[in-house]
């Protein structure tokens, strides 16, 4: 999984070799030193962001792992989420606004459902505002699908759909 230099070799990457898959960007799991960075972003992509002491907290949770995209020293999108037994969560994706819409999403999703896996996940649940019409593709198109609504989960009281995507079930399919 992660090796000493914090750095991914996830298989697929190897298949579909490291540069052209990620146009250059680096991968990269998130340090301390990234928070100032992605608290940034937090601010700038979410109406209700996480403060950086939760950011902070989440990076050193255990169970909890991240992955981030790098374009030179400059984090481009990243990616909180646990790994629990047999169930994958994630808990924060985010994209920095510069490189929306270029599928940068896209990768760092499928990065980070491949390590869930390799970590033992059976299936992964996530949570999106329904009004969230670009996660909501993002998500579908990888597989997910939603599984129930989860009323007044977030502070403006907007409730959450809660999607899932089960490898096992989505391994056969292929
Ligand atoms: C949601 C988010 C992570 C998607 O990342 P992204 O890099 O912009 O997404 P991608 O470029 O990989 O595109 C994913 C899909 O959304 C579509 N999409 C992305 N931006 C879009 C836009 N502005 N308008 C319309 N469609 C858009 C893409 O066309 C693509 O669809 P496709 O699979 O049919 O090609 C990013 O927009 C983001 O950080 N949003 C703010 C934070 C957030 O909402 N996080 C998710 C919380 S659950």
């Amino acid at each position: 999984m992660i090796s000493a230099a914090n750095r991914l070799s996830l298989g697929f990457m190897a298949h579909s070799g490291i540069p052209d898959f990620l146009n250059g960007l680096e991968l990269k799991s998130l340090r301390e030193l990234h928070l100032e960075a992605i608290y940034e972003i937090e601010k700038q992509v979410y109406e209700e962001p996480w403060s950086k002491e939760l950011l902070g907290e989440s990076l050193k949770a255990p169970m909890t792992y991240s992955l981030a995209l790098f374009r030179s020293k400059d984090v481009v999108a990243y990616a909180i989420y646990q790994v629990v037994f047999s169930e994958g969560h994630l808990l924060n994706l985010a994209v920095h606004s510069d490189f929306q819409n270029q599928g940068v999403g896209s990768k760092l999703l499928d990065c980070l459902l491949e390590d869930s896996q390799r970590r033992g996940a059976l299936n992964f649940f996530l949570e999106v505002r329904p009004s969230n019409q670009i996660a909501r593709k993002l998500y579908e198109h990888r597989g997910f699908r939603p599984l129930m609504i989860r009323e007044r989960y977030y502070a403006n009281g907007e409730a959450a759909l809660i999607m899932v995507l089960d490898f096992i079930a989505d391994s056969s399919a292929e």
